[in-house]
């Protein structure tokens, strides 16, 4: 019996590091040239409604990287003010949460757990294909303002790519801090400041 419960026990703790470990590295971004700007800026526009389809992961790793992926050797495609690069983007689906380490173009596995519900206080949210959380290093950001003019920049660069592939998205501040702090597992001086839902349209 003692050793059925410390074997159980072992079990335990290998799955919960292995989900913990665990790297999903993304398809090279692969943005295509034919929509112009123009579409894009056109076409821009929030939707709260979403139909049932995923996103593929080519999908997500272009989503990510026109958001805050790095376009220069240590740069950003979004702009922070004195280069602090505060932002770190989380991605929730319904198969997990991720961390996007957009240096190694990956994503970590944060948990395997579907927490769709949690990620905003509308109901649409948990209908999305993904929630994208923005977490700030407080200690690493200017300000408050500074960081907001950063989550500004890299949401909407997430937002014209997504009008040029008739993605939807809507940017939200209604979430609550505390329980995704909890769910992402973050600590010290990093705070959510800011989470926007992708997906596509129901219509
Ligand atoms: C900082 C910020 C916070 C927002 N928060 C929410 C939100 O919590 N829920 C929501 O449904 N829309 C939210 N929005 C989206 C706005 O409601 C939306 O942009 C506005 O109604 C204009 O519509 P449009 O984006 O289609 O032009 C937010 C937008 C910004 C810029």
């Amino acid at each position: 019996m003692k050793r059925k419960t410390l074997l159980s026990i072992v079990v335990l703790l290998c799955s919960t590091m292995g989900a913990m470990s665990q790297v999903i590295n993304l398809p090279a971004p692969a943005l295509s040239d034919t929509a112009t700007l123009k579409y894009a800026l056109e076409n821009r526009h929030s939707t709260r409604e979403y139909s049932a389809k995923k996103l593929n992961r080519q999908e997500i790793a272009n989503i990510l990287w026109a958001g805050w992926g790095y376009n220069r050797k240590d740069k950003r495609t979004a702009p922070s003010a004195i280069d602090r690069q505060e932002i770190t983007l989380y991605v929730c689906t319904q198969e997990g949460v991720y961390m996007y380490d957009a240096e190694n173009n990956r994503l970590e596995t944060i948990s395997n757990k579907n927490i769709m519900k949690l990620c905003g206080k509308q109901p649409f949210v948990e209908t999305a294909a993904a929630n994208i959380i923005y977490v700030c290093n407080k200690a690493v950001s200017v300000n408050a303002e500074m960081t907001g003019v950063c989550c500004g920049a890299i949401s909407q660069n997430i937002a014209l790519y997504c009008a040029t592939k008739n993605i939807g998205n809507v940017v939200r501040a209604s979430f609550d801090n505390d329980i995704l702090r909890q769910q992402l597992k973050l600590s010290g001086d990093n705070v959510v400041v800011l989470t926007q839902s992708i997906g596509y349209p129901a219509k």
